[in-house]
């Protein structure tokens, strides 16, 4: 299968990148990964950017929500992320309470990702958290917001709902949007809002927006890995579209194996390896009489 990238792709991408891929009118494209494995094989799909998601909560440890993810949890999901890139930029999560607290905490832990690996960290939230961010940017840590649907509020939000729907929460997400850049922030995600809303975001800004279900008019696409891929189940949000089945390939695959396991099939001839005919004959011999002895020593 031929992969098909823009000019520039053979330069590992930075958040310089981003703006100009926003002034060349190229979309950017950010998908999560988890791990060395589905980071190998994102990276080599010639995206820009991987995002060590705090969806990570859900996706890979089974929890209802991203409140209860960890910087642990973060900081290895974002070592094994990098060791798996080496072209897209590796963007890490900062989870729930790892920057609220304090821009101290902020600064040590948003440092902890870029040991780990990453490129740039992102959070959650607008004008509130520009001081936070400005601080970040001021000490070299390249920072991504994240904005309207922001999953680590959803007590606040009242569940998983498109934001900015009326005319004082667009004009708001507007405001933060300013606030964000104005802090130095180099993009911002825009997680279910109106197309409409996204676009005069997009369109005011001069870093880029990177949508997800917040339609076409954004500057870059961000999707959930397991979302594309079909490895979430059954279910599929709105905004996503499943590219894949992996779930019900692996599924068969491992039901086949298990098949052939038991019905002796599997190892074959091919994966199996024989004791040359000489020793066998040597080890067969010793192994009898070894027995022969413990027989005579009532064993
Ligand atoms: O955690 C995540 O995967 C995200 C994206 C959905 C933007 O924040």
């Amino acid at each position: 299968m031929s992969v098909h990238t823009p000019a520039g792709f053979d330069r590992p991408v930075t958040t310089a990148t981003f703006r100009a891929r926003k002034s060349a009118g190229q979309r950017i494209v950010m998908i999560t990964a988890y791990d060395v494995s589905s980071a190998r094989l994102v990276d080599a799909a010639g995206v820009d950017a991987l995002l060590v998601g705090d969806s990570l909560g859900m996706t890979v440890l089974g929890h209802p929500s991203t409140l209860q993810v960890t910087m642990d949890d973060m900081l290895r999901a974002t070592a094994a992320v990098a060791r798996g890139t080496s072209h897209a930029l590796v963007i890490a999560d900062m989870p729930f309470m790892s920057y609220q607290v304090s821009a101290e905490d902020a600064m040590r832990n948003a440092a902890a990702f870029l040991a780990a690996g990453a490129g740039a960290v992102k959070l959650e939230g607008g004008a509130h958290m520009a001081d936070t961010v400005r601080r970040l940017v001021e000490a070299g840590i390249p920072v991504m917001g994240h904005l309207g649907l922001t999953p680590q509020s959803v007590n606040q939000l009242g569940g998983y709902k498109v934001q900015g729907k009326d005319s004082a929460a667009a004009l708001a997400l507007l405001e933060d949007c300013r606030a964000l850049q104005e802090a130095g922030a180099f993009a911002i995600v825009v997680e279910c809002i109106p197309a409409e809303l996204a676009a005069l975001a997009s369109a005011e800004l001069a870093i880029p927006t990177i949508g997800i279900g917040a339609g076409v008019g954004c500057d870059g696409e961000v999707q959930v890995f397991h979302d594309l891929l079909g490895l979430g189940g059954e279910f599929t949000p709105r905004h996503a579209k499943r590219y894949a089945e992996l779930g019900a390939a692996v599924t068969a695959a491992v039901a086949s194996y298990a098949d052939d396991v038991r019905r002796r099939e599997f190892p074959a001839e091919a994966q199996t390896t024989h004791l040359d005919a000489a020793v066998l004959e040597e080890v067969r011999a010793a192994h009898a009489r070894g027995t022969a002895v413990r027989r005579i020593a009532g064993e």
